[in-house]
């Protein structure tokens, strides 16, 4: 059975004040939440508050990029030694935002999940397709293509404890969310596809949702077969909407 994770995707929001409010309350309202795995991934100049205040909590924390190198002459970039440094457990890579509007390749975010997992951090891998995609029936090809190309360079040892995230991008920050059916059968889909290229690692493989969650339809995203949690955007600002998603992910 694999356990349930939430985590908040603060994109480029917050401020030292806020942030402090914010975590305080998440601290309070999930102390003592268990059977669920929670998280929030920061701005870089946040990592710090973060892990002052989330250490010895139930709340994990992580960054939303990192670089696809070690060290060196990469003016603007952070590496993977750094974001441990700070205790980060998780990294999103690959989200919809960052690979459009910075170009970023599929070999180079194959490249960032790979140097996550040397450093021991969990990346959270976003794949999803455009509206245009769905509608003219070429879904699983594209979603295929964005696996495919991190499971040809990471092979099936690097897959293992991996989180991916189905974020239909016609679904991020539209409060349009994908259909419980319609994320369960994508999920269901890069379930098999996992399984097709590294069955050891497809049973484990965590496969959570992106795409307007929000309170009033996380218990229903949340509950179906293969959907293993949920990646938090808008919500993940308020305490109160966070902390309502990870109860109804752990009622289940
Ligand atoms: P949203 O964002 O919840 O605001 O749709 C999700 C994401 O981009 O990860």
């Amino acid at each position: 059975m694999r356990r349930k994770l939430v985590v908040g995707n603060w994109k480029m929001n917050g401020n030292l004040a806020q942030n402090q409010r914010l975590l305080e309350a998440l601290v309070h309202g999930l102390k003592g939440v268990g059977h669920v795995d929670i998280a929030v991934c920061v701005p870089y100049p946040y990592l710090f508050q973060a892990q002052h205040i989330l250490t010895g909590t139930n709340i994990a924390w992580g960054a939303q990029n990192v670089a696809s190198h070690e060290n060196g002459a990469y003016t603007g970039e952070v590496s993977a030694a750094m974001l441990k440094e700070f205790g980060a457990s998780y990294v999103i890579v690959g989200h919809s935002e960052r690979s459009d509007a910075y170009c970023e390749s599929s070999a180079n975010i194959a490249d960032k999940f790979a140097i996550a997992k040397q450093h021991g951090i969990t990346p959270i891998f976003c794949v999803g397709e455009t509206l245009q995609e769905r509608e003219s029936g070429v879904m699983e090809y594209a979603i295929a293509n964005q696996l495919d190309a991190i499971l040809s360079v990471s092979g099936g040892a690097l897959l293992d404890r991996a989180v991916i995230a189905y974020e239909p991008v016609w679904a991020i920050g539209t409060n349009k969310n994908a259909t419980s059916e319609q994320a369960r059968a994508a999920h269901s889909f890069i379930r098999e596809r996992i399984a097709a290229m590294h069955p050891g690692a497809a049973e484990s493989a965590r496969i959570i949702y992106g795409g307007s969650v929000n309170p009033r339809n996380a218990a229903q995203l949340l509950s179906m077969s293969d959907i293993d949690g949920g990646l938090i955007g808008r919500c993940s600002l308020d305490a109160n909407d966070f902390e309502r998603i990870c109860r109804a992910a752990c009622k289940i």
